[in-house]
């Protein structure tokens, strides 16, 4: 749980259990089940008191009936005469939330989360410009680290534009890495590590004026920035309602409700997947065969909660980060590194040792993320709709212990 964000100066401990010999013959189905419950049951942070980043939470209800529903199934865009149950509940599932950001026509995947819509919207950047040999995209700084992972892959030099004290990039530095290599521009609504939302107007604005290609990672913002504005929220325009966007992507396992390991990666218009070159790789995105699951369970979420249900758990989730920042902000010593703008709280300290804080925090149980974005070193908190104020309220009051501890 720490430094997961920072370009790290160490290289992240890579742990493997001790060699394990391939099972001889197979065991009784009793013992492997106490082996895997021992094993899944060794979280140290319990679900109520982990604030870690994705859907730690249980998902909605009924993904969980669906799932059973869901058994053996599943959906590849080559196969789909082989199973079209799924695959038209992937499509439906995309159209849905298409039509929730600005663009009911426009098309798109399941995937197994943000990384891969990231890196799949790279891909199409990259290739919708075959004439460039040298590729380049321009992102924020604070842009998600699927991006660079995705660049490394696909032979792209990722622009990195530096952060204000505002946490935000410089339009006009941005605007000045723009050259003749440039295949793409990335934004974020709300960046991952303070929950900014990047100013995607004014990447729009430049995507226009320059003929680029614009993708917005709303791995957050997707299933929440729609009903925000439902609940009289001001919500800056940050989706296909702006023609410039070309592809946009969200994580269902993230603020959707949806079990882990569900995200959509959404494209403008069917059109641009030309630029995949199909009668070599079949299909028209980076990975292949999933579970029906996947499908089955962000349709039915959807189907379920429709706008009234998403509204009400983003108003419900609201309240329990206000909460939270108003009791952070109490706290002597400890300050928000910027408003969250959804649900992701960030706070750092000019006084006390955020380190030892954080320590402190996970011997209490209380689990988190905690790392250095731009030199801002910071504890996150994902706060999610099956928090309470009582889980807040918890929460608070180990951190002002911890933080008396950490000043000894
Ligand atoms: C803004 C943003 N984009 C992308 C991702 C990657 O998502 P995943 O972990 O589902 O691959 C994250 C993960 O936290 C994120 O915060």
């Amino acid at each position: 749980m720490v430094e997961e964000f920072e370009k790290s100066k160490t290289r992240p401990q890579f742990h493997m259990p001790p060699p394990m010999d391939f099972p001889k013959e197979g065991a009784p189905e009793d013992e492997v089940l106490e082996a895997i419950k021992d094993l899944l049951g060794s979280n140290p942070y319990e679900i109520e008191k982990n604030f870690g980043i994705s859907y730690v939470g249980p998902p909605h209800p009924i993904a969980r009936r669906v799932s059973e529903l869901a058994v053996g199934t599943f959906f590849v865009e080559w196969g789909r005469e082989l199973q079209p149950g799924p695959y038209e509940l992937e499509k439906q599932a995309v159209r849905m939330l298409v039509s929730l950001l600005g663009k009911p026509d426009a098309v798109g995947f399941i995937t197994s989360g943000g990384t891969e819509s990231n890196i799949s919207a790279l891909r199409l950047a990259r290739n919708l410009s075959p004439s460039v040999s040298a590729p380049e995209v321009i992102m924020p700084e604070s842009g998600h680290y699927s991006f660079r992972i995705g660049a490394e892959m696909l032979g792209i030099r990722l622009r990195e534009a530096p952060l204000g004290p505002d946490i935000l990039p410089d339009m006009n530095y941005v605007e000045s890495l723009v050259n003749r290599n440039t295949v793409g521009l990335v934004c974020s609504a709300p960046g991952g590590a303070f929950m900014v939302i990047d100013p995607v107007e004014e990447f729009a604005d430049l995507a226009r004026r320059k003929g680029l290609f614009l993708h917005v990672d709303g791995a957050f913002g997707g299933f929440v920035l729609p009903f925000m504005r439902e609940l009289g929220h001001d919500v800056p325009q940050f989706d296909f309602s702006l023609p410039s966007v070309s592809t946009m992507m969200t994580d269902g396992h993230k603020l959707g409700l949806m079990p882990v390991a569900t995200g959509f990666f959404l494209v403008r218009d069917e059109e641009m997947l030309q630029a995949i070159p199909t009668e070599r790789t079949v299909i028209h995105n980076v990975t292949a065969t999933k579970h029906g699951e996947r499908a089955a369970t962000a349709w039915a979420v959807m189907r379920r909660l429709g706008r009234k249900g998403y509204v009400e758990s983003t108003r419900h989730v609201l309240e329990v980060v206000d909460f939270i920042v108003k009791g952070i902000e109490r706290i002597d010593g400890l300050r928000m590194v910027a408003k969250p703008s959804i649900t992701l709280v960030s706070f750092t300290s000019d006084t006390c040792d955020v380190r030892k804080v954080h320590e402190g925090m996970l011997q209490r149980g209380w689990g988190h993320t905690y790392g250095t974005v731009s030199g801002i070193e910071y504890i996150r908190l994902s706060v999610h709709p099956h928090r309470d104020l009582e889980h807040a309220a918890g929460f608070l009051e180990a951190l002002e212990d911890s933080v008396r501890a950490a000043r000894g």
